[in-house]
């Protein structure tokens, strides 16, 4: 049977009631989820994502600095004194094989942290969004989707893959009984279905990031189904 499932277009509701007992699955397209995917399948050893900056420089303290790594963003751009931003595209095999990442974004590890009171999190993105699909339908939870969003604000390529991602789920019939969330996510992802790097560029985060320079990162993050992982974060750290 497949899940019941709910989109929350973003984090602004998200408290420990609302997951308690729940599957979340963490969307941030650009780019936090899509750099989780990225480095776990690059063989990072495992990640930890933080909400806070002075939380993340103390946790790499801690650690043996040979094996780890600093990472993040502030408003996109990488936070000075730190290993790697957030560009996907940074995070190699030869970067990250067997290293411990410590990760802080702007939206997304806020999203990661703002779960932790659930049953499972699990992190998306287009890159690996059919592995989560049968990773969902095979769960007895209800499923929340939780688009990372900007500041509170909607992203629409956040909403738009939670829209692919439960279009995989239910084949492209919802239940009747749908969530309002989860028919404006098909909605969207049926109106704009063939045209997904055309829409995502013209996003606001997208234009953000292009005038910083990262209009590699955009084609990349829009790649549908390259990566065949489900990572989860397990009593605070992220694995495979
Ligand atoms: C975030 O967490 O807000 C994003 O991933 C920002 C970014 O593009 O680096």
């Amino acid at each position: 049977m497949n899940p019941n499932i709910d989109v929350y277009t973003t984090t602004l509701s998200l408290n420990e009631d609302e997951v308690r007992g729940k599957t979340v699955v963490v969307i941030d397209v650009l780019r936090a989820t899509s750099t989780i995917i990225t480095a776990m399948h690059n063989n990072a050893k495992s990640l930890i994502a933080t909400e806070d900056m002075g939380e993340a420089s103390k946790i790499a303290q801690n650690l043996d600095p040979s094996r780890c790594l600093l990472c993040g963003e502030r408003d996109g751009r990488q936070i000075e004194g730190f290993d790697l931003g957030n560009s996907p595209l940074e995070y190699t095999e030869e970067v990250v094989k067997d290293k411990t990442l410590i990760l802080t974004t702007t939206n997304g590890t806020k999203a990661i942290s703002r779960s932790s009171y659930a049953n499972r999190v699990l992190i998306a993105s287009f890159l690996n969004a059919k592995a989560v699909s049968e990773e969902i339908k095979s769960s007895g939870d209800e499923v929340i989707l939780v688009c990372a969003g900007w500041k509170g604000r909607l992203s629409l390529e956040d909403v738009l893959c939670a829209g692919y991602i439960i279009n995989l789920v239910y084949g492209g019939s919802l239940p009747e009984d749908a969530k309002d969330g989860a028919q404006v996510a098909a909605a969207l992802y049926n109106r704009f279905a063939d045209n997904i790097l055309e829409v995502v560029s013209s996003s606001n985060h997208a234009k953000r990031l292009l005038g910083m320079g990262y209009s590699d990162d955009i084609g990349y993050c829009c790649s549908l189904d390259i990566v065949n992982i489900v990572p989860e974060v397990v009593e605070g750290v992220i694995r495979i």
